[in-house]
């Protein structure tokens, strides 16, 4: 694997922080290098969404939680289960010093008449939005930064958005923690690459 780029390597889903928190300006640089990823037309079909203080990331938690909190119930999953899943979620994205919440817009998208164009082209938002969250993730590598790419908005992205009063239009999607990582925390061991079993060559 010495042809990839150690960058790549290097960027793990890291899920412990040190308490400091990221000065503002490291946020929005690691928005701006997600805004260079290729997207559709240039269309650049996310919005971002930069939480750094307590009362945000408790409003994000407690929407999204609330959420999962019903779902869970109704997959038939015990109340005091629930009660502890819902807790931990909330306790982990308010221990972030961070929270970075990307969006899904569809402005700048193309217009179809017919649903599965349209579907097609909401699909290469998507694409285009997790191309963003790589940027992000690998620029916080660059920068000393660790984090975590975070599910659970794009379950709820209704819930999300309302819990931080966001405009409609705005459907979040991928939320990524990130702050200095805590210096014991062993990333999970990657899988072995078995690429013989992921790609064919025609
Ligand atoms: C779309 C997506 C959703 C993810 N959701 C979660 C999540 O909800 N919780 C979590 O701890 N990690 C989540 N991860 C991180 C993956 O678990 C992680 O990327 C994977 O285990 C590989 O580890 P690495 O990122 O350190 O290489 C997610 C990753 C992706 C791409």
């Amino acid at each position: 694997m010495a042809a990839v780029p150690g960058l790549l390597a290097d960027r793990r889903s890291i899920r412990a922080f040190r308490s400091d928190p990221v000065p503002p300006d490291a946020l929005d640089d690691l928005v701006a290098a997600a805004c260079l990823a290729p997207a559709p037309h240039h269309s650049r079909p996310w919005r971002w969404v930069v939480l750094h203080t307590p009362e945000a990331k408790a409003a994000l938690a407690a929407g999204m939680g609330a959420r999962w909190g019903v779902d869970l119930r109704g997959d038939g999953v015990s109340p005091a289960r629930v009660d502890e899943l819902v807790a931990a979620s909330r306790r982990r994205l308010e221990a972030a010093p961070a929270l970075l919440l990307g969006c899904l817009t569809d402005d700048g998208l193309d217009r179809y008449p017919d649903e599965g164009r349209q579907r097609a082209e909401w699909g290469m938002a998507l694409l285009a939005l997790g191309a963003a969250v790589e940027n992000l993730m690998l620029a916080a590598t660059a920068g000393g930064l660790a984090s975590c790419w975070v599910a659970a908005p794009i379950f709820c992205p209704e819930e999300a958005g309302a819990a931080l009063d966001l405009d409609p239009s705005w459907l979040p999607h991928a939320l990524v923690l990130v702050g200095y990582p805590e210096p014991s925390y062993e990333p999970r061991l990657r899988p072995p690459l078995d690429l013989d079993r992921l790609r064919v060559r025609r």
